[in-house]
């Protein structure tokens, strides 16, 4: 095709647009970092951590370097190890499962629902029992609340109670969303979630942080937080990692947070219009009652038989990227496949593994490009 008539491209997410609109905050922001440079557990840190908290609801928050280091550090600090399952979706981000597998315990993966692609709560009870017969002791779930959207953790949290089991809640594609009226970050025992800059509240780096309402379990994170520092700075007292939120990522996301809840608005008005638009075509997402989405991702499913890389093909063509979220499920990955899968396999990943597709999603998506992207899929499938 001639350059010249190819149209501009429209970005997945547009982070070049919030950083316009935050302007000089940032600067200002990050340059009195510079000027005290307390670079490491910095005012910043606190305030953040203090935001957070009022947020979410959560009576503790620790800040920490990434939303893997959230997960891992959460099971370091409950023990789990060797002989443990946790059960977790496998139709989700490797890092959920990947943070299991580092501490020695065993990820069980468990099937997810077709139109909240969230934890089943039916597979999870087959989880345990396949976790059960395998020998392993089923110490926690991770629910994940995939593309925004909250997991249905009352479902969740009484299969938990009744086995004895905690529930660690990986809401690092859903920070901001909420459950039956109530923040993420105060279900369960523990939530991580995950500051990467593509996320819905993201920093210019890496970062994390990790809610509980248990102050045992906050004070032990905080010391696994710097090595699993003990009272005396240099008597070590339990295994812990360098996992330290930098105070220059608190001072972005301590701005980015006074926009936060806009932003979300809009991410919503975002998501109604893919869904005047294209509902009639494809399986566009549906919000189960109760839950909220800060639509980290807006994922399609396509048609019976639709060649999904001849549509993604279709789409560049027009300027519009998509992204595929994700082609492997868990437990169909090189490192994974060693791992039990529950009683009964796991379709729906697997199915959705096969027909999902991304669009581009974020605040600054306006009407105009939006409906670019709509004739472009409908062109794509000839409706
Ligand atoms: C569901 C899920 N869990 C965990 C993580 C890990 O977060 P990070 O990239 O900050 O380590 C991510 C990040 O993409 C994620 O999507």
């Amino acid at each position: 095709m001639n350059q010249h008539l190819r149209p501009d491209p429209v970005p997945f997410i547009d982070i070049g647009a919030q950083r316009r609109r935050l302007g000089t905050s940032i600067v200002e922001a990050v340059g009195r970092v510079l000027h005290h440079c307390q670079f490491i557990n910095g005012p910043e840190v606190t305030q953040l951590e203090a935001e957070l908290a009022a947020y979410t609801g959560a009576k503790y928050v620790v800040t920490c370097a990434s939303g893997t280091d959230a997960l891992l550090m959460v099971l370091m600090a409950r023990g789990v190890g060797r002989g443990d399952a946790v059960l977790c979706p496998s139709f989700t981000f490797c890092a959920t499962g990947e943070a299991v597998a580092l501490t020695g315990a065993t990820p069980v993966f468990v099937d997810v629902d077709e139109t909240t692609f969230n934890m089943d709560a039916s597979a999870l009870k087959r989880g345990i029992a396949t976790a059960k017969r395998l020998g392993l002791k089923p110490k926690a779930v991770i629910p994940v609340d995939l593309f925004g959207q909250s997991a249905d953790h009352d479902s969740i949290g009484a299969i938990a109670e009744a086995e004895g089991m905690f529930v660690l809640d990986d809401a690092a594609q859903a920070f901001g969303a909420s459950y039956k009226g109530r923040r993420l970050g105060t279900f369960g025992l523990v939530t991580a979630t995950s500051f990467f800059p593509a996320k819905p509240l993201g920093c210019y780096g890496d970062g994390g942080a990790i809610f509980t309402d248990d102050a045992a379990l906050a004070a032990d994170l905080r010391s696994i937080r710097v090595h699993g520092q003990g009272s005396d700075k240099y008597d070590n007292v339990r295994l812990g990692l360098t996992g330290r939120l930098d105070t220059m990522q608190a001072a972005v996301l301590i701005e980015k947070l006074k926009i936060f809840e806009d932003e979300i608005a809009a991410r919503n008005a975002v998501a109604d219009r893919y869904a005047r638009g294209l509902g009639n075509l494809v399986s566009v997402p549906r919000l189960a009652s109760g839950c909220t989405s800060v639509w980290a991702q807006y994922t399609i499913r396509l048609p019976e038989g639709c060649d999904r890389d001849g549509f993604a093909a279709s789409l560049k063509a027009q300027g519009v990227p998509t992204a595929i979220y994700y082609p492997k499920s868990m437990h169909q990955q090189t490192a994974y496949r060693g791992y039990p899968v529950a009683d009964g396999g796991l379709p729906v990943s697997e199915k959705l593994s096969d027909d999902v597709i991304s669009l581009p999603m974020h605040a600054y998506l306006d009407e105009p490009v939006q409906q670019r992207i709509i004739k472009a899929v409908r062109d794509a499938l000839g409706a």
